[in-house]
């Protein structure tokens, strides 16, 4: 079946998200935040990506507000920085969130790391939170199976979404299969490997070979393989060439092709070593 750039996945509690979103990481300049947010909005995209840590949400809530989309259509997720995690200080920080946003809800609330120290009763906000109404969905981000199976352990309500780093060189294939066996939708950050896997030579072969971009053709991989994902780009022409995906097919083939590209290789930091540090290390 052909997908669109409106295709949503379900969520185990009912609502639905977009496959594809925006994110917003490092996107701090007002103006560029602006034409971006309009922009997207105008080539199809309705998720936007941020986290307390990217310093943005009030630039985004000012440029949600003056823009022309209607909160219904809009698909808005946050994360709780490492700092806000316990349970009040969770519930604390979410307002401010909100308050900073603009918005009476956000559609998708993440626990940015796991975190020993705080690991259930940062969780326990979560499900308040979402019982109040604050947040429609509630999810993880950075979490393996293994802190998925210990969350089992107490949670009243699992994770709908988990955001991982995946890429080409990092595909996290059974994580995803786990997921996907517990109803938990896997959303893809650095999708594109922070854009360098751009530059590999499987990924431009290909590109040459289905007449489209390396990140059109890494997009569409993850997209075939069921995975969610919010691609960032500050540069609204490539906003708008990642969401041109929707009109061709990769063969199984070069799907394998491309998952065999894998090595394990991480960008960012090893979710083991935040849950124990209880913060993250100093992060690019
Ligand atoms: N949960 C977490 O812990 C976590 C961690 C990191 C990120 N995230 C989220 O995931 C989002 C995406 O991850 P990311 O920003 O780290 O990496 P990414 O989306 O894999 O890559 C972004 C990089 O790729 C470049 N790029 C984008 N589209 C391109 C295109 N069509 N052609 C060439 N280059 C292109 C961008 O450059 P330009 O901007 O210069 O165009 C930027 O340098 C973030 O924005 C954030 O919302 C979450």
């Amino acid at each position: 079946m052909e997908l669109t750039s409106q295709d949503r996945y379900q969520l185990a509690d009912g609502n639905q998200m977009p496959k594809l979103g925006l994110g917003l990481y490092k996107v701090t300049d007002e103006k560029i935040m602006d034409q971006l947010l309009d922009g997207a909005y105008a080539s199809g995209y309705r998720l936007f990506d941020t986290a307390q840590m990217y310093k943005n949400e009030e630039m985004i809530g000012r440029a949600l507000k003056n823009s022309q989309a209607s909160r219904e259509e809009l698909f808005i997720t946050t994360k709780i920085a490492e700092e806000n995690q316990g349970y009040d200080a969770t519930l604390r920080s979410l307002e401010n969130s909100l308050k900073a946003l603009q918005l009476d809800y956000v559609d998708l609330l993440l626990v940015h790391w796991p975190l020993h120290q705080h690991f259930f009763e940062t969780w326990r906000a979560f499900e308040r939170a979402k019982e109040e109404g604050l947040v429609r969905s509630i999810g993880t981000s950075n979490y393996g199976q293994i802190h998925l199976e210990y969350l089992a352990t107490k949670a009243k309500e699992m994770p709908v979404v988990n955001q991982v780093e995946v890429h080409p060189y990092l595909t996290q294939k059974p994580l995803q299969i786990f997921s996907k066996e517990h109803q938990i939708v896997t959303q893809a950050w650095a999708p594109l490997g922070r854009g360098g896997e751009l530059s590999d030579s499987v990924v431009q072969t290909l590109a040459e070979k289905y007449h489209k971009s390396p990140a059109q053709i890494v997009i569409r991989w993850h997209l075939q393989n069921q995975t969610a994902l919010i691609p960032k780009s500050s540069h609204l022409d490539r906003v708008q060439d990642n969401i041109n995906v929707f009109d061709f097919e990769i063969t199984n083939e070069d799907m394998q092709t491309l998952d065999d590209l894998n090595k394990f290789k991480r960008i960012s930091q090893e979710p083991e070593l935040v849950y124990e540090r209880g913060a993250q290390y100093p992060h690019n």
